[in-house]
């Protein structure tokens, strides 16, 4: 097992990655203050996972939370359902929930426990590889609004991020590739070396070679607890972790939560962001082509939907929580392995961008 630290004074907290986890009470009983804990996990995960991670709960007082499957339900209603278990089984300020998934039941338990009693401790257990590497580290949490993506939320970081790679063997290649769109993108923002490293390695990572798998997410959750420890509450540099987010949630947001998974939608966002950079001159056509082809490697879609028009985008890029002013800003990569965030950009070239032939591109790779 290899441990990390998001280093944030007294809100710090451990990443344990290994093999096997789940069942090993001595991570959880640290950060357990009383005598009762909530398991929030959702009817796909349930069967698959809850029975090894009560084990590893034995002494406990255990309400089992489980919450229907998707991200359709990432809203209002289901946690609704979270508060409506806590309180029918008694839970005080000293109970610790635990969210046992991937980002959606994450996103919703950190936000639970942020609310519940005005704040009580919660454990992210991610059984995705997107949760594994992204959105179980830096305290991100909240639900979707119909008419924006993680619109409602908080700043809540977990008292610890327990990483069983044994998880990913049941996952469905379709969420592999999804969750090597955050991958990726640390490469592409932070980390060209990196990037090197998935090409010559995709084939293995798509194969779940477990000593690969595991480095990649190591390098992924120090890449994210580097920036979260730097600026947690996203006054500056914590926004590049969302390179390709401002078209994909458009994209989400316009197809109906869930259809695209997170994970496409961002690859299809960050083929959008790399060819904005390359418009600008930042990139050249072969540090472009780069980016998508390593995206097209690991299975994801390059082109964003044909039904999107720059109008239905702009509505959409209209809400992003990065505006200021009423400005869309944008994540771009100055050169590969270093990104910015600007609203400083001719709207001709955003417009050129929303409009271009993505399929021609990705048949002339
Ligand atoms: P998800 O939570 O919907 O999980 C994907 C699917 O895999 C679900 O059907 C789930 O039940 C299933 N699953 C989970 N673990 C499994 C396993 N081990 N074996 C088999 N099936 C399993 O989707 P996701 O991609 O994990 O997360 C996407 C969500 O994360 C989005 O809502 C996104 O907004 C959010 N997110 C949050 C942050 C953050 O910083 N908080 C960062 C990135 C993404
Ligand atoms: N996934 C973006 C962030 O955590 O800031």
């Amino acid at each position: 097992m290899r441990t990390l630290t998001v280093d944030l004074a007294e809100r710090s907290y451990p990443i344990h990655i290994g093999t096997d986890l789940l069942r090993q009470a001595q991570l959880f009983a640290p950060h357990i203050a009383g005598r009762k804990v909530a398991i929030v996990t959702n009817t796909t995960v349930a069967p698959l996972y809850l029975e090894q991670l009560r084990a590893a709960l034995h002494g406990y007082e255990v309400s089992e939370i489980i919450l229907p499957d998707g991200e359709s339900y990432k809203n209002w209603e289901t946690l609704q359902l979270i508060f409506d278990a806590l309180l029918r089984d008694k839970h005080d300020r000293k109970t610790t929930l635990i969210a046992l998934g991937g980002g959606v039941i994450g996103d919703m338990t950190g936000f639970a426990a942020a609310c519940y009693q005005r704040g009580v401790a919660f454990i992210q257990v991610p059984t995705t590889l997107l949760a594994q590497v992204d959105s179980s580290v830096g305290g991100k949490t909240g639900i979707n609004h119909p008419l924006g993506k993680n619109m409602v939320g908080a700043f809540y970081q977990p008292q610890a991020v327990v990483i069983d790679t044994a998880t990913l063997s049941t996952l469905p290649p379709r969420e592999l590739s999804a969750g090597l769109a955050e991958v990726i993108k640390y490469g592409l923002i932070c980390d060209e070396p990196f990037l090197t490293w998935l090409e010559q390695h995709m084939a293995q990572l798509c194969g779940l070679d477990n000593p690969l798998m595991s480095e990649a997410i190591e390098r992924s959750c120090l890449a994210k607890a580097k920036v979260v420890s730097a600026d947690e509450r996203e006054s500056g540099v914590r926004a590049t972790l969302n390179l390709g987010h401002t078209f994909g949630h458009a994209i989400e947001t316009e197809q109906g939560y869930g259809v695209w998974l997170h994970g496409e939608a961002v690859a299809a966002g960050t083929v959008m962001a790399l060819e904005m950079s390359y418009q600008l001159d930042w990139l050249t056509l072969a540090q472009r082509d780069r980016g998508i082809r390593l995206l097209e490697q690991a299975g994801l879609p390059v082109v964003p939907p044909a039904n999107m028009t720059a109008e239905t985008f702009l509505a959409h890029m209209a809400v992003d929580k990065k505006n200021i002013d009423g400005q869309i800003r944008l994540v771009l990569l100055r050169r590969l392995g270093e990104a910015v965030v600007t609203a400083d950009y001719p709207a001709d070239i955003l417009h050129k961008v929303l409009t271009t032939d993505y399929p021609a591109i990705a048949s002339s790779i």
